[in-house]
């Protein structure tokens, strides 16, 4: 170990406190999830994606009169520039859904009005632009790679209506905006976790909003985080049928393989947010007569929970109900980042307004006071 910094390192950062926040509140051992003093299950059931994008970055509910102005400025928003529409068209078909949105939002921020501005004022119309076109970005890289035009977002429809809408080109029933209203609602923010922290790191160094974000989206990409909803669906969907969880299940713990959907770093208990996603996943399989995705999700919480005491944690009924939803398997991580930039953009104005460089230290473990040798006399 390094003398100097002569800390004994932590792997993975585990219960490290690096900083001072108020925007959300994590008690792992009762399944607590809190944001700027509001527990998440009130918020998920009496609130609006909306409200809670004004409270993650005001730290207060909105009256009335502040949330209509949120969702005047957020309306204005939502439409892609044309050298974005012009960018979409160039990228590969196939290309992987949450690279294409890390390609997206990176351009996206040399057509900002606000440019290189980085006051509070600007950073917050910043905020509102990319919480705004999140969705649009997705939807329209959607249609534009499955050869259909894009769609306008409408004025009168909420971002969880205006996804549905510029997905699919029609309106959706009031049970899909409200299910996805709530899966953002509960996907908005999470204190330090790694995409949120990626970009704490890059704006302490002053650097700007969207770089910030982007470093969080490549980060939430990762199968570790929000990539697991996809890798999910991908188990259920190779499982296919409810007998087979358990074969299944028990051969990958046999093959040390990981169970994408289970095991959390902070929760020991029930991840609360997998508590309404499960409520959500198995009514929609009530209401659309299919239970085979939910009940083999069940099966599979039940197994992995027998065998090894993991609890399901956000990703997990997640894939279950957007799948119920008829939404794309690879959207599925993309959509945890159209409620998350919600946080991300938090966290960034919380770290620009009390700002000092993150830069820890690392436990050195190389080799130490070699000589140096000349190329020829190296072996
Ligand atoms: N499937 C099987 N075993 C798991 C597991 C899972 N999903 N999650 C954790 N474990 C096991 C590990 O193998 C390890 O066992 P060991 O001590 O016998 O080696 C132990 O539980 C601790 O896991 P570890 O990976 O060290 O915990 P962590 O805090 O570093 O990781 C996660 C947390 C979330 C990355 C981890 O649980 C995981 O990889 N889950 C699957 C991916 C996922 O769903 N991510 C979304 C998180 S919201």
């Amino acid at each position: 170990m390094s003398s100097e910094a002569n800390v004994a390192a932590k792997a993975g950062l585990e219960d490290i406190v690096a900083g001072t926040s108020a925007i959300s509140y994590i008690d792992g051992n009762i399944g607590k999830l809190v944001y700027c003093g509001y527990n998440i299950h009130d918020l998920a059931v009496h609130s609006t994606f909306e409200e809670v994008i004004y409270l993650l970055w005001n730290q207060k509910l909105p009256t009335q009169s502040e949330l209509d102005e949120l969702k005047a400025q957020l309306k204005k928003e939502p439409s892609l520039p044309a050298g974005i529409h012009q960018l979409i068209r160039e990228i590969p078909k196939d290309a992987n859904a949450m690279d294409a949105l890390r390609t997206i939002v990176s351009a996206l921020g040399l057509f900002d009005p606000d440019g290189q501005d980085m006051s509070r004022e600007a950073n917050v119309r910043k905020a509102i632009r990319l919480t705004a076109k999140f969705p649009t970005i997705v939807t329209t890289f959607q249609r534009v790679r499955n050869g259909l035009e894009p769609v306008e977002p409408r004025e009168d429809l909420s971002i969880a209506g205006n996804f549905i809408y510029t997905l699919r080109g029609e309106e959706a029933d009031e049970v899909a905006t409200r299910t996805i209203d709530m899966a953002l609602v509960l996907h908005a923010d999470h204190e330090w976790n790694a995409s949120t922290f990626a970009a704490r790191v890059t704006a302490a160094t002053l650097s700007d909003m969207y770089s910030s974000v982007v470093s969080a989206i490549g980060a939430l990409k990762g199968p570790l985080h929000g990539g697991a909803n996809e890798g999910v669906i991908k188990n259920l969907l190779e499982i296919g049928s409810v007998d087979k969880v358990e074969e299944w299940v028990m051969n990958a713990f046999a093959q040390k393989k990981k169970i994408m959907g289970f095991g959390h770093r902070v929760y020991n208990t029930e991840d609360p947010r997998a508590t309404h996603l499960r409520k959500m996943s198995g009514e929609l399989a009530e209401r659309s007569g299919e239970s085979r995705w939910y009940d083999m999700s069940i099966k599979m919480e039940e197994v992995v929970k027998r065998e090894k005491g993991l609890n399901p944690n956000v990703d997990f009924y997640s894939a279950s109900t957007y799948y119920s939803l008829g939404l794309p398997t690879d959207l599925f991580t993309p959509i945890f980042a159209c409620s998350r930039i919600s946080g991300w953009t938090a966290h960034i104005l919380e770290q620009y307004a009390n700002n000092r460089l993150i830069r820890p230290r690392a436990d050195y473990i190389g080799a130490m006071d070699l000589s140096y040798k000349p190329m020829n006399e190296r072996g």
